[in-house]
C-alpha cells in the first residue's frame, strides 16, 4: 500500500486543528508540510511556528518539504519544531552531501527533492545515503497544479537506480496527484503520494485518503 501524505498547504488555515484531527483519524500516514521562502520558489507559505503547532496536534510523521535557499541554516530549527523527515532541494544545495549528513546527525530522516527539469542522474552518488527522493511532478510553489506526465518516466528510472544500488530510499511524488493518475504513479514505482487539493478540496477528505490508500490493491 502506498504511503499517503496529505499536504497541509491546501488545508483550512483558519482552523488547522480541525484538519489535523481529520487527518489523525484518517488512513493518512504522514503530514506533508510545505515551507516556501519567496526566493527558491515564487511563493511564501508558512514557517516554524506552524510546524510546532501542527506537531502538537498530531502523532503522525511530520514530513517537512523545504522549498528554501540555504536550508542548512534552518535544519536544527525544523528539528526543534518537530520535523521527522526533512527534505531539501538539490537545486538549492551546492553541498548536498553536507546537508544530508547534517539532517541525519540531527536525528531526522533525510530527503532530496528534484524539480521537474532536474535529471535524476544527479542523485546517483547520494542515493544510498538518503531516505527518500521527492520527485516534483509540478513546478514547486503552488498547490492545485496539473501533474507533468514525464514524471512517470523519471519514477521508473529512479526505481531502477534504487534497485541497482540496493538502496532503501523511497520515492515520493509531489504535485498534481489525483484519484485518476495515482494508479499509474504507483505502477511506475512510487512509494509515497503527496496530495493537497485532491484531499482537501474533495467533498469527503477522509474517504478520498482511503481511496488513495487502496490504489494498487
Ligand atoms: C507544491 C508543494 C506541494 C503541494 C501539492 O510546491 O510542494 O506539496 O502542496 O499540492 P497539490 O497536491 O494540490 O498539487
Ligand atoms: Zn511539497
Amino acid at each position: 500500500m502506498p504511503i499517503i501524505a496529505p499536504s497541509l498547504l491546501s488545508a483550512n488555515f483558519l482552523n488547522l486543528e480541525a484538519d489535523c484531527t481529520m487527518l489523525n483519524n484518517s488512513k493518512a500516514d504522514w503530514f506533508h508540510l510545505d515551507i516556501m521562502d519567496g526566493r527558491f520558489v515564487p511563493n511564501i507559505s508558512f514557517g516554524l511556528p506552524v510546524i510546532s503547532a501542527v506537531r502538537k496536534a498530531t502523532t503522525k510523521i511530520c514530513d517537512v518539504h523545504l522549498m528554501i535557499e540555504e536550508p542548512g541554516n534552518y535544519a536544527s530549527a525544523f528539528k526543534d519544531a518537530g520535523a521527522d523527515i526533512l527534505t531539501v532541494h538539490i537545486e538549492a544545495c551546492p553541498h548536498l552531501h553536507r546537508n544530508i549528513e547534517q539532517i541525519k546527525s540531527l536525528g531526522m530522516k533525510a530527503g532530496v527533492a528534484v524539480n521537474p527539469h532536474t535529471s535524476i542522474a544527479l542523485l546517483e552518488a547520494i542515493i544510498a545515503d538518503i531516505d527518500l527522493v521527492c520527485l516534483m511532478s509540478v513546478n514547486p510553489g503552488f498547490g492545485g497544479q496539473s501533474f507533468i506526465p514525464y514524471t512517470l518516466i523519471k519514477i521508473a528510472a529512479l526505481k531502477q537506480m534504487i534497485l541497482a544500488k540496493a538502496s532503501s530510499c523511497l520515492i515520493e511524488i509531489d504535485g498534481g496527484v489525483t484519484l485518476d493518475n495515482a494508479a499509474a504513479i504507483i505502477h511506475a514505482g512510487a512509494d509515497i503520494l503527496v496530495a493537497g487539493n485532491t484531499v482537501f478540496k474533495s467533498p469527503n477528505p477522509t474517504k478520498t485518503i482511503e481511496a488513495l490508500k487502496l490504489i494498487g490493491e
